[in-house]
């Protein structure tokens, strides 16, 4: 096993990271405190590992929550009724509220527990790529609005994130490999030489070797934890994280969030974000032909041709991060060297919209060819 910590002074806390840790009674209850604990899951997650977490809580008042799975429930509703839980057995302030499952479950938790009694502790337990290297880690929790994705929410840090790989063999393959988007993400932001490993170990990673997936959580979660533990609320640094995001959000909000996977409209993000950074004179041809040898490797979208590169840039525009009007980007210096920037030329931006949006140029198709 695996741990690293999460530097946060006081809401400081351990990720563990390894292969069969919910078989692991002990462990788990040592990571869980008090005599009342609330198991929040869905109907896909809940049938396949609430019953290990359960005996490794025997002795405590273990209540469950079972939620519908899906981004579209991840909504005040469906918050509401983990709270009406809570209240309903009078839980106290001491209590442990624990996520199984991926981001959708892990946010709407850890938004019920920064709630209840202004605030009670909470565990993830992340049970999907994407989760165990980024939505478990880093303390922001909420849920969607009809008017915008993750409008609602707080920051609230768990007391501990414990990410058992095992849990990724019942995973679907598109899953996976959407959650290696932002594995690849991590490379690209700040460091070379875990993009220079992923080159040469994404076969492994796609065949579920439970070895090399715990090698890129545990990096993934060391990134992410020491950006958060540098800029917990999103002023400066945090930032980076939002590599090929805003490209990627417009890519799910074109689509109205049911063609592709976060991920992989992130895989299609990032490619963008580093054509951008060509075309801004900072990136070489040939580092965006080996992002883009990557992703399609990982099975992830070079090219969205349903949307229109117009279109897409209406929905960059209405993104959240857009700051005081002006859109702010993440770019890239280099594989392994990023930076948040509001100084680009428009018709850079125009140029890469072009490229990768709408029906695809002569040599194109091809590239084109992976299908939600
Ligand atoms: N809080 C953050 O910092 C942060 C960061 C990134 C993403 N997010 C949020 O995370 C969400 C996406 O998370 P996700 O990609 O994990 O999606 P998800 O939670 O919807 O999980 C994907 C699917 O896999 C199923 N599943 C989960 N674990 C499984 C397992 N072990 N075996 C089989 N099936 C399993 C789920 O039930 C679901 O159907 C989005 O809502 C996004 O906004 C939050
Ligand atoms: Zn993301």
């Amino acid at each position: 096993m695996n741990t690293l910590k999460v530097e946060l002074g006081e809401r400081s806390y351990p990720i563990l990271i390894g292969h069969g840790l919910l078989a692991q009674p002990e462990l788990i209850g040592r990571q869980i405190a008090g005599r009342d604990v609330l198991i929040v899951s869905n109907t896909i997650v809940a049938p396949l590992y609430a019953a290990s977490l359960r005996a490794a809580l025997r002795g405590r008042r273990v209540v469950d929550v079972v939620l519908p799975d899906g981004e579209s429930h991840k909504t005040l509703a469906t918050v509401a009724r983990i709270l009406d839980v809570l209240v309903a057995n009078r839980f106290p302030r001491d209590c442990t509220v624990v996520a199984v499952g991926g981001g959708v479950v892990g946010d709407m938790a850890g938004f019920a527990a920064a709630c209840y009694q202004r605030g009670v502790a909470y565990v993830q337990v992340p049970t999907t790529l994407l989760a165990q290297v980024d939505s478990s880690v880093g303390g922001k929790t909420g849920v969607n609005h009809p008017g915008g994705k993750n409008l609602i929410g707080a920051f609230h840090q768990p007391v501990a994130v414990i990410a058992d790989t095992h849990t990724l063999s019942s995973l679907p393959p598109r899953e996976l490999r959407a959650g290696l988007a932002e594995v690849i993400k991590y490379g690209l932001i700040c460091d070379a030489p875990f993009f220079d490993w992923l080159e040469a170990h994404m076969d492994e990673l796609l065949a579920g070797d439970s070895q090399a997936l715990a090698h890129v959580i545990r990096r993934s979660c060391e990134i992410k934890a020491q950006i958060v533990g540098r800029d917990e609320r999103e002023q400066g640094d945090r930032a980076l994280l939002n590599l090929g995001h805003t490209f990627g959000h417009a890519v799910e909000s074109a689509t109205h969030y049911t063609r592709w996977l976060h991920g992989e409209a992130i895989g299609a993000g990032l490619l963008m974000a580093a054509a951008m950074s060509r075309e801004c004179g900072l990136l070489s041809a040939a580092e965006v032909e080996r992002l883009r040898r990557l992703l399609e490797r990982t099975g992830l979208p070079t090219h969205i041709d349903s949307v229109q590169p117009l279109e897409a840039l209406d929905h960059m525009r209405i993104d959240k991060k857009v700051k005081s009007g002006r859109m702010r980007l993440i770019l890239l210096r280099s594989i392994g060297e990023s930076f948040v920037t509001a100084d680009y030329s428009q018709p850079a931006l125009l140029r890469t919209l072009e490229e990768h949006f709408g029906a695809p140029g002569p040599g194109q198709a091809a590239r084109s060819a992976v299908r939600p």
